[in-house]
């Protein structure tokens, strides 16, 4: 049975009519920058978020940096962010002329610690960026409470959790900053890339705009200088069109998952992802430690199920970083993750049939092995 690690063409059979129906008078228009698509999905991902105010951009990446930009951060400033996520988080901070600060992750849920912020934090540090990774939230009520005590901005990464939750309340809406992606295997996904920044401070989101507009809420007005990273018009039409859909498939995610755990408890080799309490994982990806990971990569692969690794090196220790000079005993769980970490297949559309034949396959790997 062939199970691919991720299946975009069963979703758009599904959607083709609505997705035709919804694009077809964006090309008609000929009105392929802003309009009546980007306004409306705005409006109704700050509704689903419970946040006031929605941008559109052009990638995740962007909002990133565009965050930092808003929160006026620079040159001589340092930003902590996790030494186990995707690049963007820490790439975002040079390019903002600003010093990445790596620090380590929790062992349990894979997310950046308070504790671990708590001793990078110097008098030049003006801002942390989490990373609710994989679709966990972080601890990012208390690192809120330190970062409020401290008058350093906070910046939630959400691109793998649309609509995770912490205590009731939704990603994204913590920090000064949340940032989504809408990559197209993102649990919310374009059909090329797209992304958004939300917040409930007008000031900032006003800011934004203008960042993400050369400078200006309008044609020909240029406040300062900007850039240009705004949602595409026929992806914002797409992104409507799914919209609708993400609670349930958030909720098939995470029945889904919840399969997969019922299904290896107790297999000796796999170490099976937690939930921390008092949250909503939203499950993009669901990552297991496995013992003997590339043998059972290779295993699993003559199976026909494809997996896929969430990350292959931790950031510190990427050749981009070389010039920090970090030890693997600097980040001793992002190096032990490094080498452990396996992604299985989850996306909505996967049939609970696929689900058992993975999980019965690791189980025979691990009983023969
Ligand atoms: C944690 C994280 N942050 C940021 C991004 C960047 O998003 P984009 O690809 O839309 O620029 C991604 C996308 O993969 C991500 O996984």
């Amino acid at each position: 049975m062939k199970v691919p690690f991720a299946d975009l063409t069963s979703q758009y059979k599904n959607l083709k009519p609505e997705i035709d129906q919804a694009i077809a008078p964006v090309l008609n228009a000929g009105n392929f920058i802003g309009g009546e698509p980007v306004r409306l999905f705005e409006k109704n991902f700050a509704a689903l978020c419970s946040a006031k105010y929605c941008i559109g951009l052009g990638n995740g990446t962007a909002g990133l940096f565009l965050a930092l930009k808003a929160l006026d951060i620079g040159a001589g400033d340092e930003v902590i962010t996790p030494a186990w996520s995707w690049i963007s988080t820490s790439e975002v901070i040079t390019l903002a002329g600003a010093k990445p600060v790596f620090a380590d992750v929790d062992p349990v849920y894979y997310t950046i610690t308070a504790s671990e912020i708590e001793k990078k934090i110097t008098n030049r540090t003006k801002a942390v960026i989490v990373v609710n990774l994989y679709g966990q939230m972080a601890d990012t009520k208390h690192i809120r409470q330190i970062c409020d005590e401290k008058n350093i901005k906070l910046i939630e990464d959400c691109s793998q959790a649309h609509l995770s939750e912490e205590n009731g309340v939704i990603a994204g809406t913590i920090g000064d900053y949340g940032v989504f992606s809408f990559y197209p295997t993102k649990n919310l996904g374009a059909y090329g890339d797209a992304g958004c920044v939300i917040t409930n401070k007008e000031e900032l989101a006003i800011k934004i705009r203008r960042l993400a507009n050369h400078g200006g809420l309008s044609k020909d007005e240029h406040q300062m200088e900007g850039f240009n990273s705004r949602l595409d018009t026929l992806q914002a039409a797409i992104l409507n069109v799914k919209l609708p859909y993400l609670s349930a498939w958030t909720k098939k995610r995470i029945e889904l998952a919840q399969l997969y755990c019922k299904e290896l408890t107790g297999i000796r080799g796999i170490i099976l992802p937690e939930v921390r309490i008092d949250t909503v994982h939203s499950f993009h990806l669901f990552v297991v430690m496995a013992e003997q990971r590339e043998l059972l990569r290779e295993y699993l692969s003559q199976q026909e199920i494809q997996t896929l690794i969430h990350y292959p090196k931790a950031l510190p220790f990427e050749p981009a970083y070389s010039y920090l000079n970090h030890k693997e005993s600097d980040f001793p769980v992002s190096a032990h993750l490094q080498n452990v970490v396996l992604s299985l297949p989850l996306y909505p559309e996967l049939s609970r049939e696929k689900v058992l034949y993975v999980c019965k396959s690791i189980r025979s790997f691990y009983e023969t092995f």
